[in-house]
């Protein structure tokens, strides 16, 4: 019964996750050039406070369900991930995990700084995005793609 919870946890916190970072790329950045810079730095800061005060909570969601979920079954898949389709796939959805996780902290740390510039929250929401389709694409391939 632990690992239907752990799956439907780690499914919620993607969707919030991804759907953040697919609203901060197909919305908020062409929202940007119909509004005056003055209002859309408001709009940024706002959401900005809001994505730092939740997603530390939704990552460790995600993240702790994961690896919730490896350690219920996955275990020996992975320890050598070569050997299936499966073990492959899901190793390197874990390692683009890993990236995305390390993109947050950059974020926190340039934004605990004062360096995070809208040069460099671009750069970021555009990787980010990047990764997000990337591991939607491996977590469900791993059951449908096999060689
Ligand atoms: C940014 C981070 C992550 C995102 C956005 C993400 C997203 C997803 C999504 C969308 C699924 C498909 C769920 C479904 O269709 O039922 C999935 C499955 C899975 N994820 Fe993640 N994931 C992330 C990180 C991780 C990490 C760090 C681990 C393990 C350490 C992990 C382990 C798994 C496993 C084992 C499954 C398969 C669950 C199953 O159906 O049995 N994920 N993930």
């Amino acid at each position: 019964m632990i690992y239907p919870l752990f799956l439907t946890l780690h499914l919620f916190a993607a969707l919030i996750f991804i759907g953040t970072v697919f609203f901060e790329v197909l919305f908020l950045e062409s929202i940007r050039k119909q509004l005056p810079a003055r209002v859309m730095l408001l709009v940024e800061q706002g959401i900005g406070r809001r994505a730092r005060s939740l997603m530390p909570w939704v990552l460790l969601v995600l993240f702790g369900a994961g690896l919730g979920m490896v350690g219920l079954r996955y275990l020996p898949v992975l320890a050598s991930p070569l050997a299936s389709s499966f073990g492959t796939l899901l190793a390197i959805k874990i390692a683009v995990a890993v990236s995305v996780l390390l993109h947050f902290l950059v974020a926190m740390f340039l934004f605990k700084s004062g360096r995070m510039s809208p040069r460099y929250l671009q750069f970021i929401h555009g990787s980010l995005f990047c990764h997000m389709v990337v591991i939607v694409l491996l977590a469900k391939g791993m059951f449908y793609l096999t060689w």
